[in-house]
């Protein structure tokens, strides 16, 4: 997977001459607030996004051709990324499952979208015939009770299968709601497991042995972190074979990222050689304002192909769900967030397919 910067236009050499474009610089073109100002909102907003095909001035009519009418091209649709969006084909069935991919929702910034993720990145994986199991390693406890869980009537938690030999994966595992997916639960307890780990031998790898025992059973695996870079985070990486990073679509979305990917980097040279980072995700995108589409190509700029072309929009179905205790591709099944997610789960497995 490619992390460097993105592709520079493909029409830059070739045809940024011929059309002879005053003042058009040859990569990137962020819109002056000036010229921007008057773009108008609504569907032509793309427009003014970097790799705008510069159709028009290279095709002036041509005098000299024959009789044949003039050969339509083939019309690029741009994607919510500002790039060329891909066609993602709807995932195979799956026969059996087993050799579970594991995957964290990394971000240490709270409310990007990590929890909102986890629950519909693993519902709509679910849909698509996966076997999912959620694991819940937020001592805040927000992905239980997105599914329902009432945090004081939990049994057992994750906390107890970390930290207590004799407690097994079965008998913390519960069913999720969704068909096909299941969730290791959690609540504040696991805030003491930060400082109990520490006296652990291996205590990096204390979550990657207890799921161990889940790999054969689940084909994805997903893992919603807290909002730090502390112990528990490391150990979440450190079982991963993949991190996504939820950004959310304002300005100050790319401070810190620097600091989660030394973080990262420094978990795969040191823990877990495996450990890749699969995407980034644009969350709470509002297209509609030129706010929305100067940070989301700032986020092209900064990752590249690394970005996911699906983003989920900014909508308040997700808060909606969030009280019903359900995912939004159940309980707002038709909605654009449900087709969002649905899209992101076909976008992911083929990063998977292609890797
Ligand atoms: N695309 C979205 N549009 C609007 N609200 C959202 C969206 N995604 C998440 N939210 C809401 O934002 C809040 C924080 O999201 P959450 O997923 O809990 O973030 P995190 O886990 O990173 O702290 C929640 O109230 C959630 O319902
Ligand atoms: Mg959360």
């Amino acid at each position: 997977m490619s992390e460097g910067i993105p592709p520079s236009p493909t029409t830059a050499s070739g045809a940024a001459g011929a059309s002879g474009a005053p003042q058009m610089p040859p990569r990137v073109v962020i819109p002056s607030p000036a010229s921007s100002a008057a773009a108008g909102q609504g569907p032509q907003e793309a427009s003014m996004l970097p790799f705008e095909r510069a159709s028009a001035p290279e095709s002036p009519p041509a005098p000299s051709a024959p009789s044949a009418p003039p050969v339509q091209e083939p019309v690029v649709e741009l994607g919510p990324t500002g790039r060329p969006m891909p066609f993602l084909p709807d995932p195979p069935p799956v026969s059996e499952h087993g050799a579970a991919r594991v995957v964290s929702m990394c971000n240490q910034k709270g409310g990007v979208g990590k929890t909102t993720t986890t629950i519909n990145l693993g519902a709509s994986l679910a849909e698509f015939g996966r076997k999912v199991l959620l694991v819940d390693f937020d001592p805040q406890g927000s992905l239980s009770v997105g599914l329902g869980l009432n945090p004081h009537e939990m049994d057992l938690t994750i906390y107890n299968l970390l930290l207590e030999p004799d407690v097994s994966l079965e008998d913390v595992v519960v069913p999720s709601g969704v068909p096909g997916m299941d969730l290791l639960p959690s609540n504040i307890d696991l805030s003491a497991a930060e400082v109990q780990l520490v006296n652990e031998v291996a205590r990096e790898q204390t979550l990657q042995r207890v799921l161990a025992p889940a790999l054969s059973s689940y084909d994805v695996i997903l893992i919603d972190c807290q909002p730090s870079l502390g112990l528990l985070t490391v150990n979440a990486l450190t079982a991963s074979d993949g991190v996504i990073v939820p950004l959310e679509c304002e300005y100050f979305a790319l401070r810190g990222v620097a600091l989660l990917k030394t973080t990262i980097d420094k978990v795969r040279e040191r823990l877990n050689p495996r450990l890749e980072i699969e995407g980034v995700l644009g969350t709470m995108f509002d297209g509609r304002t030129l706010h929305g589409r100067e940070v989301m190509e700032r986020l092209v700029q900064a990752w590249g192909d690394t970005v996911f072309h699906t983003v989920i929009r900014r909508t308040v179905k997700f808060s909606d769900s969030t009280v019903a205790g359900e995912p939004i591709t159940t309980y707002a099944s038709s909605s654009t967030g449900a087709d969002s997610y649905r899209q992101l789960a076909k976008e992911v497995l083929s990063r998977w397919h292609d890797a």
